[in-house]
């Protein structure tokens, strides 16, 4: 499955006109042409989504070529993911005064650490048909898997708890441009 710069930016595909968007601009009906953007929410979620779907993929290949690039791409993306995340979601939510909101807040960057654990060792070993490879990476999986479980359930919660409409749209181009900064 080939990941494109679209797939990973809904805001680009929204921007896209469909042949409903197409009929509708021809009826006068803005509300069609013109699309709310994706917040900060929409864009975390779209991401993890294709994580799963690449995580897959990896397990999926027959080859140790194609393995790794796979792999080399999915931790370049996991990786940009995971920095912008903590900068623009957890960091405002462990600023937070209540108790709550650090708590959930750190336990995403305790499980982000994990995860870099985990790609550091896919990374270091060599044979990527190897059995003790792919355990590596169907912990990663299985880690990942709850870790985005939680992150839509708790955090999204509290994101929306916190920040109205307007702020989680701004922090979803924060996310963008932090993701451009990041070298990974
Ligand atoms: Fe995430
Ligand atoms: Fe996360």
């Amino acid at each position: 499955m080939a990941y494109t710069h679209a797939a990973l930016d809904p805001a680009l595909k929204l921007k896209q006109p469909g042949p409903l968007t197409r009929i509708a601009e021809s009826l006068g009906l803005n509300i069609l042409a013109k699309p709310e953007q994706p917040d900060i929410l929409d864009r975390l979620h779209a991401e993890h989504e294709i994580f799963k779907t690449m995580l897959d993929d990896i397990i999926k290949a027959t080859t140790a070529a194609r393995r790794s690039a796979l792999f080399r791409n999915f931790k370049r993306l996991l990786t940009k993911h995971a920095r912008a995340e903590e900068k623009v979601v957890y960091d405002r939510l462990t600023a937070k005064r209540a108790n709550e909101d650090k708590l959930i807040g750190f336990e995403g960057n305790v499980e982000h650490e994990l995860a870099d654990a985990l790609l550091l060792r896919a990374s270091k070993l060599g044979n990527k048909l190897s059995p003790e490879w792919t355990a590596t990476i169907k912990v990663l999986k299985e880690m990942l898997t709850h870790h985005i479980r939680e992150e839509e359930g708790d955090v999204f919660g509290k994101v929306r708890e916190h920040f109205k409409h307007a702020e989680r749209d701004a922090m979803g181009l924060e996310f963008e441009a932090m993701k451009k900064q990041i070298r990974a």
